[in-house]
């Protein structure tokens, strides 16, 4: 088996470990190619729906993982229990979706080692969910597939909640500047142009427009340019 882009930095990002749970598995790739490659021991490979845990299932047999990869049903976080899994990774959903999923097992969350998490979409939520009930962010890093650019989150509870953060890294997070990611250029291009396009919302509704909420806006974009420009963009 072969992995590429976004699932192979999620597996590049998982610590050696003993049990690892997949939240929202569908075909269960990811959790068969970290048993396939011994980063973890056994795999428990979850989703809310029969369809992708019959998908997982072809991978478990496909690649003879029925000793070592367990297929459970049931939303979020509720299949495994407290203490049962080291890793808990959430990938290919949405940073609404998976904020609420860990929100519900917040104390199974808490009780990993770590967090992996690759939100597709609302990724700006994520951060300051994490650090708002004590989580830390250890690594961050980008990769592509095509012209599209994935983040993968690692995240460990430490009990202390995070007060204080700038706006801009709630989008840009800081082990991406820090680490000099490769693809953050490209990253904060991208947001440029989304967060360009909302300061233009906003003044084209200047009449009702909240003139708070536009200096705002316009505030983040003058960092996020400064950024970029800082680092040769
Ligand atoms: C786009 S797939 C992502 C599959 C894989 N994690 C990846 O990153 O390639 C999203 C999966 O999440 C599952 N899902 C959606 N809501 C869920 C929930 N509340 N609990 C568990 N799984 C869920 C879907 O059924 C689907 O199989």
């Amino acid at each position: 088996m072969v992995l590429k882009g976004r699932l192979k930095l999620i597996y590049d990002m998982i610590p050696a470990c003993d049990i690892l749970a997949d939240i929202g598995t569908d075909h269960a790739l990811l959790p068969a190619y970290a048993l396939l490659h011994r980063r973890c021991r056994k795999a428990i490979a979850c989703d809310v729906k029969t369809g992708p845990l019959e998908r997982a299932m072809r991978t478990v047999k496909k690649y003879m993982l029925e000793d070592r990869m367990e297929l459970r049903l049931g939303s979020g976080l509720e299949p495994i229990s407290e203490h049962e899994s080291d890793v808990i990774i959430l990938a290919g959903m949405g940073g609404i979706l998976i904020t609420r999923l860990i929100q519900e097992s917040i104390n199974k969350a808490e009780a990993a080692n770590c967090l992996i998490l690759q939100p597709m979409t609302n990724q700006e939520l994520v951060r300051p969910f994490l650090w708002e009930r004590g989580f830390e962010i250890k690594d961050e890093r980008l990769t592509h597939e095509g012209d599209k650019l994935y983040q993968v989150i690692l995240a460990y509870y430490t009990g202390k909640p995070r007060t204080k953060w700038e706006k801009i890294n709630e989008i840009i997070g800081e082990k991406l500047i820090k680490n000099e990611d490769p693809l953050l250029k490209d990253w904060l291009k991208n947001h440029i142009k989304k967060q360009r396009r909302i300061v233009l919302g906003l003044k084209k509704a200047e009449a009702n427009a909240d003139r708070s909420q536009l200096s705002c806006e316009e505030k983040l974009l003058s960092e996020l340019t400064d950024l970029l420009h800082s680092l040769g963009g």
